[in-house]
């Protein structure tokens, strides 16, 4: 071999001739789309998911995540580019490795990062040269130097030198019609500076624009600031709409308007409340940390606070329009909640605000009925998976005045808003779908 050619070279040729080959671990919101963009970019990719059933899924070419077609899934398992496998030794040959696994919080709040470890340890017992270990899991700013990289070297080799670390956030925003893997700009970086050349080659083969950032530290700050950011400002407009209501003051209105200033504000979104693994537990990873450094992270614990606070804000003013129309209570009330998602054209209810709302209800002793059209059956709980198993109620004139009131939590495109407004005898709306459709009900209350 030439002198001069180093392994970082030789990884280098091979992502750019695109004979490297991929491990993905963690195949879901995240991975999955990951993992069809990469084999689309002309490699061969092995994924990895400790979920057997969801493995069987892929290998069936049955795709569980909106942006990933089945088809195409289908083709690239049945071309042998793209093997889905819950055998962790299948990643050993790999070039580069990307961890995509889950960043909870525990109930305490802080960090749980445990499948980051596991993945981590995994990868260490391979004792492989030459590899690139990217991590892709949203974590609080140095994670991946004071975690990832110990238990990597703990077999011996030296990052920099025998492999090589990078850490870039993934910015997926499941249900943007507008914005997919491979166009949302991706922020790299690495522990020194062959692993941040090496990361941004992998991800400039099938991502139009890169950003490179000078630390793995400074790039898992970029991704928890974006979080903090929407949650913060999500936060103020749910505070906003509350005031403003109390005035007579619709928040949608003031907003629209608003948003005609050409600088200086941008818009956000009432709502019933945040769900999903992102906006709700990302900030609490930095004020753990912040925590951990005796300082305070009041906007951070504010935001939260108030958002946590909307889903009671929602049933609050589901009570007094009750009361107010039809003088029932919500013991005595049918309800119809439409769309369980935390957000809207997508499937995932992880901390739907819907489950607040529903629990509730039927705590109060309300009849409640659901309808999602993306979910067919589904648990409303997430402490429990199979319990409260539900069903999604096919939505028609007859079901709709039966209700006292229909309570939109989810504004989905596919629902038929129109034959909801034409026979609902009250619509609680959280979203302002029906005025931005021009819809006229009987009743409506923006909630
Ligand atoms: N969902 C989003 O919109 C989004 C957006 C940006 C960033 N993120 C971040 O990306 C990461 C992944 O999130 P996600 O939404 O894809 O989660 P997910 O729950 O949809 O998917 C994670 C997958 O990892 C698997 N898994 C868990 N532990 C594993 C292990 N030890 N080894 C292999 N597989 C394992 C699970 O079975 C699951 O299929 C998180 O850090 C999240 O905060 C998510």
């Amino acid at each position: 071999m030439d002198a001069k050619v180093t392994n970082g070279d030789i990884l280098a040729e091979k992502l750019r001739s695109r004979s490297a080959k991929i491990g993905i671990i963690g195949l879901g919101y995240v991975g999955l789309p990951l993992a069809t963009a990469v084999t689309t970019a002309g490699f061969r990719t092995t994924g990895f998911d400790v979920n057997r059933s969801k493995i069987g899924h892929l290998r069936a070419g049955e795709s569980y995540v909106e942006a990933v077609d089945s088809q195409m899934l289908a083709d690239f398992v049945q071309s042998g580019t793209f093997s889905p496998t819950c055998k962790f030794l299948d990643l050993e040959a790999c070039d580069v490795i990307v961890i995509c696994v889950p960043t909870p919080i525990t109930e305490q709040r802080s960090p749980d990062l445990n499948q980051v470890i596991s993945a981590a340890e995994s990868i260490a017992g391979f004792r492989r040269r030459s590899q690139l270990v990217v991590l892709s899991s949203t974590t609080w700013p140095g994670t991946t130097d004071e975690v990832v990289i110990p238990i990597l070297q703990s077999g011996g080799l030296i990052s920099g030198i025998d492999f090589w670390v990078g850490y870039s956030p993934e910015r997926e925003d499941p249900g943007n019609q507008d914005f997919g893997t491979t166009t949302i700009p991706r922020i790299v970086s690495g522990d020194g500076e062959v692993a941040r050349s090496l990361t941004a080659r992998f991800y400039s083969a099938f991502v139009e624009t890169v950003v490179p950032v000078s630390t793995p530290r400074t790039a898992e700050a970029v991704k928890i600031t974006e979080n903090v950011y929407r949650a913060v400002n999500i936060a103020l407009v749910n505070e906003t709409k509350i005031i403003y209501d109390a005035m007579g003051i619709d928040i949608w209105e003031v907003i629209e308007a608003a948003s005609t200033k050409p600088f200086g504000f941008t818009p956000f979104y009432p709502g019933p409340g945040l769900g999903g693994h992102c906006i709700p537990v990302d900030p609490h990873y930095l004020a753990w940390k912040a925590r951990e450094l005796s300082t305070s992270t009041r906007f951070v614990d504010l935001a939260g606070e108030i958002n946590i606070s909307m889903p009671g804000y929602v049933v609050a003013k589901l009570g007094e329009a009750l009361d107010l129309h039809l003088r029932k209570s919500i013991g005595s009330s049918k309800i119809l909640v439409l769309g369980l998602a935390y957000k809207r054209n997508i499937s995932d209810i992880r901390g739907s605000p819907a489950q607040e709302i529903i629990e509730t209800l039927e705590k109060r002793g309300a009849e409640v009925l659901l309808h999602d059209p993306h979910l067919a059956e589904f648990s409303i709980t997430d402490r429990c998976s199979e319990c409260s198993r539900r069903k999604s109620i096919v939505l028609d004139a007859t079901t709709i005045r039966h209700m006292d009131a229909v309570l939109v939590v989810t504004d989905h495109d596919e629902v038929d808003y129109e034959l909801v407004a034409k026979n609902a005898g009250m619509v609680i709306d959280t979203r302002n779908v029906m005025r931005r459709l021009k819809l006229d009900c009987r009743v409506l209350v923006q909630a």
